[in-house]
């Protein structure tokens, strides 16, 4: 039995190219969808090129919640992984997929996480506390930003001259190695 999962991405998606890369001569995870607000980001060349089907919902659209849940269904959708998704998952998707969506955070939750908290500014904020540490956090999504049960976390370093672009590229690095691996844990 496969499992198909929708990635969900609103800008450059290099983690939803990563797991589907990770995942090619897996027959069990496919990824038949893969789902924007944003018509411009870089996730739906990226799509192309792995030719898969991207869509755009706006805001609105979106937080309606019936269209995108018919269209999971459409796609016969099992699971949601958000890699990069910035907008908050509405009721209508955690009803219809319960503890099947999980989110990647580019920071060691419960800090620097909630609304308005995604990508550098994560990073800046992390730099402006002067931490000495940084990581990801993968998570089950329920209906808080950031708040859902801890999967896994992995650090690395953030030392005193790490520039945000630095910080972005060690965390980065650590969402590359471990998302993939911690979705076939879960689901495999
Ligand atoms: C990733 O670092 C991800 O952890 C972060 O956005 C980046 C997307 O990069 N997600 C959040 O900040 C969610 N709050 P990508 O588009 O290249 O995969």
């Amino acid at each position: 039995m496969s499992l198909k999962i929708a990635l969900f991405a609103s800008g450059s998606g290099s983690n939803a190219e990563n797991i589907v890369r990770y995942f090619a001569n897996n027959q069990h995870f496919i990824f038949p969808l893969i789902v924007s607000n944003k018509s411009d980001a870089f996730v739906h060349q990226r799509a192309k090129n792995l030719e898969i089907p991207s869509v755009t919902f706006a805001k609105q659209q979106f937080e309606s919640g019936s269209e995108i849940v018919a269209l999971l269904h459409a796609y016969k959708v099992d699971a949601i992984v958000l890699a990069g998704f910035l907008l908050k998952i509405p009721e209508a998707i955690l009803h219809a997929f319960p503890s099947k969506i999980v989110n990647i955070h580019p920071a060691l939750l419960p800090k620097y996480g909630g609304k308005g908290m995604y990508g550098d500014r994560v990073h800046q904020a992390v730099k402006a506390a002067g931490e000495n540490e940084s990581g990801i956090t993968i998570h089950y999504v329920n209906e808080q930003y950031d708040a859902g049960n801890i999967i896994f976390q992995a650090k690395c370093a953030v030392n005193e001259g790490d520039t945000v672009d630095d910080i972005a590229a060690k965390v980065h690095d650590l969402e590359y190695k471990y998302f993939p691996e911690v979705i076939q844990t879960i689901w495999g």
